[in-house]
């Protein structure tokens, strides 16, 4: 059970107090028609938290939390509006008691320290990381603040030279934290903050299934590194909405085995765009479906919607993939899938070499994209031989070019078809031509 906790070395109250129980646990038990439904209300204040942006308040987060996640009730544990918590690297593990929802009221600034150095070897891929936890939602209006400018300069020897960060010094490449991250999580909401920053990517779900991210404030500059806005692994009935994400890198990217994601309602850019992969790095077997993407409003950015595999994947596929409702604004790539045959055009020495296996790309929906692309290429489907792009439908889609020339589409081992009108010129290959060439060498053995 918890037991009311004064904090500690709090200046007494004057002696004129209309609220005597400050600073206590307070249980209320709300009656409703029919139900009762009690909740324990805690404050990070209850546990010794400063929030002065100096005070190292890990300690006080990490006992909130345990509290919390013992209780035998639902809880509600408040983050200060008004307080700058500086949280260190911490795991707030569950599983907690049995059926109790959390709501983390995140109304003041959570903030990380600015030094990497405040990560130990080997422990810094994480920042904020849950485990293993159920019903939680965190909420309320406060801002998650990764504070990675330190981050990355250090990852900036990966950047370009006309990169801002660029310099050849400090270029020990290493794994940034994920800022808020979520593994082995079920039935997560994160609704109404503001994330910012991140060391790495903002908001991570790995292994997570039930997930509701809404009413988001993300952003990073565009100059930052590996500053994906939500980045989903092997996660399942995910949906993402009503958010602006505007960083340096992808504005929602999936990979490993993601299903049934719905993406609605989103402004992106500047940043990367939508990204679908890598797929199939290091030889991993990825299955990605069920993916449904609409109402997206992309400014800015390198890509628009993009599905990208390796060249040499070993199997696995992207497929059920619908791209809907979508107006784009100078993005260089408003729709591309990459299998992994730029790599060379970008000046890699490696011969291309053939593949005799790839990442099977298809049955994806392009309906109703328009706007502008910042390059000639508006619509860009680069396929493999091994597994060429099969089922892709163009339906609706108008994309120009920014400065106001024509835009062109560019195939290669692509089949589809094209509905309505399509500008630039649709450049897919007729569907029935594969099925056309087995069919005929299937006569031909019958013939002999
Ligand atoms: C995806 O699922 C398949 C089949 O269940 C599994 O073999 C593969 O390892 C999974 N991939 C990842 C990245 O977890
Ligand atoms: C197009 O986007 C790029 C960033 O991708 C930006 O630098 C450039 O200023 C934008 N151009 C226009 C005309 O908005
Ligand atoms: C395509 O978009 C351009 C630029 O927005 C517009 O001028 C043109 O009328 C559109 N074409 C069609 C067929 O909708």
């Amino acid at each position: 059970m918890l037991c009311p906790v004064m904090s500690r070395g709090a200046p007494r109250p004057p002696a004129v107090q209309p609220l005597p129980v400050l600073a206590a646990i307070v249980v209320i038990a709300v009656l409703l028609p029919g139900a009762a439904e009690s909740r324990i209300l805690l404050t990070l204040h209850d546990f010794g938290a400063v929030g002065d942006g100096v005070t190292d308040d890990t300690k006080a987060f990490a006992d909130a939390w345990a509290a919390a996640c013992a209780a035998e009730d639902d809880v509600i544990l408040n983050v200060p509006a008004g307080g700058n918590f500086q949280i260190r690297p911490l795991t707030l593990a569950g599983p907690c008691s049995d059926d109790n929802e959390i709501k983390l009221l995140v109304s003041g600034n959570i903030v990380a320290p600015e030094s990497p150095d405040e990560w130990r070897h080997g422990q810094r891929s994480h920042w904020l990381h849950f485990h293993k936890v159920q019903d939680l939602t965190v909420t309320g209006g406060g801002i998650i603040d990764g504070r990675g400018h330190r981050w990355w300069a250090q990852s900036s020897c990966q950047a370009l030279p006309q990169h801002p960060l660029h310099h050849k010094k400090n270029c020990a490449v290493q794994p940034a934290p994920k800022a808020l991250h979520f593994e082995d999580c079920e039935g997560i909401s994160v609704k109404g903050i503001t994330l910012q920053n991140s060391q790495q990517h903002h908001l991570t779900f790995t292994r997570s299934s039930n997930v509701e991210a809404q009413y988001l404030r993300v952003t990073s500059p565009e100059y930052s590194v590996n500053t994906n806005g939500v980045h989903l692994v092997d996660s399942y009935n995910v949906h993402v909405m009503d958010s602006l994400i505007s960083t340096g890198d992808d504005c929602v990217s999936m990979v490993g085995n993601c299903t049934d994601v719905r993406l609605r309602a989103l402004s992106c850019g500047p940043g990367h765009g939508i990204s679908i992969g890598t797929l199939g790095v290091d030889s991993s077997v990825d299955y990605v479906e069920k993916i449904k993407i609409d109402t997206l409003f992309i400014s800015n950015a390198e890509n628009g919607v993009r599905i990208r595999t390796t060249k040499n994947g070993v199997g696995g596929f992207a497929r059920k993939v619908n791209f809907e409702s979508v107006v784009m604004r100078n993005v260089t790539n408003p729709i591309i899938v990459d299998q992994g045959n730029s790599d060379h055009l970008l000046g890699s020495s490696e011969a291309p070499t053939a593949a005799t296996t790839a990442v099977q790309v298809e049955k994806i929906n392009y309906i109703d994209i328009t706007g502008t692309s910042a390059s000639k290429h508006a619509i860009r489907f680069s396929c493999s031989d091994a597994e060429p792009c099969r089922h892709l439908t163009l339906d609706n889609v108008n994309l120009t070019r920014v400065d106001g020339g024509k835009a062109s589409s560019y195939c290669r081992k692509a089949f589809g078809r094209s509905i309505g009108t399509v500008i630039p010129e649709s450049c897919l290959s007729e569907e029935d031509f594969v099925q056309r060439v087995a069919q005929r060498s299937e006569e031909d053995e019958e013939e002999d």
